[in-house]
């Protein structure tokens, strides 16, 4: 990561639209209090919360702390919040129109005197993507895209786009307004601990790295489980579905830090520039390949926790033909010379029986000869990280039976940030708000990384949108479709864990 940035000065002010919105409340007041709580938040500094709703900035600290209270990671301590109180404040507007920015635009200027904020701005748009252009748009007409002090930048969410055209045509209005490296695309994942552990496991071990290629692994699996449906997300999730809400952008940024060969130092675009490569540098996608690789499913009626769970067709503003998928598979292999030959298997989906996010490196095996010529069947040595829950790493090898003297059986040596002794995991957004202030862009997706992406996406989508599927095909509660176990099962291998 970039770490000559810490100096720079972070003082400024953060404009949230989409103030009174789910993940204003659930996930970033709730980083801003741990960032206070941990001493982090920078000492002139003010967010701005916009929304449509009337209320007073009074109003809106209650409601703030009442959130806090429910998803803060941290107990809330009174002088803490007090520190956070303090810098919040609210604007009622309709973003749409260009009378509010002029409001705000005022409003900004006095906090400037107020705080020593400089007029230092990030523009943070937590609102549907829809609004992503209006708003840059309004932003531009009314200045306020336009440094006042040292720097400007926009933070934008994802969706990026519903396809590749729809994402270039929004990057152009962007580009209009901002420079590419004020951008910063959040892909909430990046901020994970564990994501950005995987290059530090890989690029300073040195018996993991020598042995990160073809010639040492079998397979390498990520699974992004949900054992949550759409729930009220319905209308979202309609015009989106699997692919596109996670393999286009979770699930390839996890993939190209797995497979990327080393940067040749820490600074962004070093990263960014290796990680596209990896995109780049996946196996075409021809109709036959995707026929025989890709496994679509979505999801019916089941149990969860001896709970029932409704078939996807009748959650909440869902269509009763929907053809969505709620669940993806796919295997796929990365044309380059790190990985010619080894197989990457990829599944993500909802209303699962667990909830987890993990890379499993499965090695290769021994040859079938001393311990396992008749005696033993051959497990394989396998690395698993686990990015939630529990985050951590395990290493799983054969030893000696110690019991019944003349077995074989399989250790896991397990390493569990739960239990280790730097305190609780700090939220994703935490480090997310820090590096957008700090100017660094590393966590964040470039616009070729985007692009990349989308071109992948695009080929499963358009697969989809060709051929009729026999949806629904797996039961809420159970591991997903059967199809997904035959991917892997072809190839005499299975997936690990769940
Ligand atoms: N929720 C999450 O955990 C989550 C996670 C990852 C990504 N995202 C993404 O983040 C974005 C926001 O999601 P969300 O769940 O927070 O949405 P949400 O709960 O529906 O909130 C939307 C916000 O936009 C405001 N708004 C809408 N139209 C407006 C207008 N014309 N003028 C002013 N304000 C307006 C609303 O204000 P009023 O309510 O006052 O009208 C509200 O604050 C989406 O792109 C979503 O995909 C969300």
């Amino acid at each position: 990561m970039n770490t000559n940035v810490s100096e720079k000065d972070l003082s400024s002010i953060m404009v949230i639209f989409g103030g009174t919105g789910d993940l204003t409340h659930r996930k970033l007041m709730p980083a801003f209090y741990n960032l206070v709580h941990d001493n982090l938040l920078p000492k002139h500094f003010a967010i701005v919360c916009v929304g449509r709703r009337e209320k007073s900035s009074e109003e809106y600290r209650r409601e703030v702390l009442d959130s806090l209270k429910r998803f803060s990671r941290n107990k809330i301590e009174d002088q803490k919040w007090k520190r956070l109180e303090q810098v919040v404040f609210y604007e009622n507007f309709d973003f749409t129109g260009l009378e509010g920015y002029h409001r705000l635009k005022k409003r900004l200027n006095e906090l400037d005197d107020i705080f020593g904020t400089k007029g230092n701005r990030a523009y943070y748009l937590a609102v549907a993507p829809e609004y992503f252009e209006t708003i840059v748009q309004r932003l531009d007409e009314s200045g306020l895209a336009r440094s006042v002090g040292s720097w400007n930048r926009l933070v934008i969410e994802k969706p990026f786009g519903k396809d590749l055209a729809t994402a270039r045509s929004l990057n152009e209005s962007l580009l209009k307004v901002y420079r590419e490296d004020e951008i910063f695309r959040i892909d909430h994942y990046l901020g994970k601990d564990m994501i950005q552990n995987i290059m530090v496991l890989r690029f300073s071990n040195f018996m993991f790295e020598q042995l990160w290629n073809s010639k040492y692994i079998d397979n390498i699996q990520i699974s992004l489980l949900e054992k949550e449906g759409v729930g009220s997300r319905g209308g979202y999730y309609e015009n989106s579905g699997a692919i596109r809400d996670m393999l286009q952008s979770h699930i390839l940024q996890i993939l190209s830090l797995v497979a990327m060969e080393p940067p040749v130092d820490l600074t962004t675009d070093a990263i960014r520039n290796e990680k596209l490569k990896v995109i780049r540098a996946i196996e075409e996608f021809t109709p036959e390949f995707l026929r025989k690789n890709v496994v679509l499913g979505q999801y019916g009626a089941g149990y969860i926790d001896g709970r029932p769970v409704p078939a996807y067709r009748d959650e909440e503003r869902v269509a009763k033909d929907s053809m969505t998928e709620t669940f993806v598979a796919l295997k796929l292999h990365i044309n380059n010379f790190r990985w010619a030959g080894t197989p990457f298997y990829i599944r993500t989906g909802k209303s699962l029986a667990k909830s987890s996010a993990e890379i499993v490196i499965q090695m290769k095996s021994l040859p079938n000869i001393l311990y396992f010529r008749e005696r033993y069947t051959q497990i394989p040595n396998l690395l698993v990280i686990r990015i939630q829950p529990n985050v951590g790493v395990s290493l799983r090898f054969n030893t000696k039976d110690f019991k019944s003297h003349n077995n074989i059986v399989q250790q896991n040596m397990d390493f569990s940030h739960e239990n280790s002794s730097q305190g609780n995991t700090p939220e994703a957004y935490e480090r997310l708000i820090l590096d957008v202030l700090r100017g660094d862009s590393t966590l964040f997706s470039r616009w070729d990384e985007v692009e990349a992406s989308w071109k992948i996406a695009d080929r499963i989508i358009e697969y989809r949108e060709r051929n009729s599927f026999d949806f629904p095909n797996y039961n809420a509660g159970t591991t997903g479709p059967v199809k997904a176990f035959e991917l892997l099962a072809r190839d005499g291998r299975e997936w690990w864990s769940l």
